[in-house]
């Protein structure tokens, strides 16, 4: 693994009606980012929260936001997931037209710029971009929902990723059906950065998100 594991548990699984003790609960249990899933009902047929939400979030961590955006178009609203206090804004390839310019818009706001691809879509399109990138997100599920089914195809495009990006400092990130069974067969693909919701939001509280989180963490280091 060319960069340290990281694991980002995604707040979509948690108690919404407490947010703010949620993200201090999976912080506290070992969490290493915070992901957050936007969803607009348009490229996702689901809704979630937008950067005022965020923004309220903030100062519960000093942990790093992952913003994961699945809104269409995204250009409009970077500024925005930008000022709420994201640290990683990641974009979906099939979200944007100019994706070099949604990548570079996301770098000019002084923000690490991600770019993720259904598992429908070919890795080809990330050709051109690698340069702009810090972090590419490989959906192991069609967007949308948690506690979906891991699509196992993805597998061989998460090595063909590793093998395209060389000795560049990309991260790989793995987002949908990630559990303790199939966290250790994305990173032996060459995934460093592993999302997961209803994995680790079970049991609903610190203890048990700290058993879930090492289950996952010991499980993908082997
Ligand atoms: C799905 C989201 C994921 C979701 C993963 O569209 O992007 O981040 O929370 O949930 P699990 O880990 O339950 O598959
Ligand atoms: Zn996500």
């Amino acid at each position: 693994m060319a960069q340290p594991l990281v694991i980002a548990p995604s707040v979509l699984a948690s108690d919404f009606s407490k947010l703010g003790q949620e993200v201090r609960d999976v912080v506290e249990a070992g969490a290493d980012w915070i992901h957050l899933d936007v969803m607009d009902g348009h490229f996702v047929p689901n809704i979630t929260f937008g950067p005022d939400v965020i923004a309220k979030l903030r100062p519960h961590t000093d942990k790093v936001f992952d913003t994961h955006l699945m809104i269409e178009p995204c250009d409009p609203y970077l500024e925005a997931f930008a000022k709420a206090g994201s640290d990683y804004i990641t974009v979906h390839a099939e979200a944007t037209t100019h994706l070099h310019r949604s990548l570079q818009a996301i770098r000019a706001l002084g923000k690490k710029a991600g770019v993720s691809l259904n598992p429908g879509t070919h890795e080809s399109c990330l050709e051109y971009v690698l340069d702009s990138v810090d972090l590419i997100l490989v959906m192991t599920v069609n967007p949308g929902f948690g506690g979906q089914k891991f699509i196992y195809s993805q597998i061989e495009k998460v090595a063909r990723i590793k093998s395209m990006i060389g000795d560049r400092p990309i991260r790989i990130q793995i987002d949908g059906g990630i559990t303790p069974e199939t966290a250790p067969l994305v990173t032996k693909a060459g995934a460093d950065t592993l999302v997961a919701g209803s994995a680790v939001f079970k049991g609903g509280s610190v203890e048990s998100y700290r058993e879930n989180i090492t289950a996952i963490r010991t499980a993908a280091q082997v």
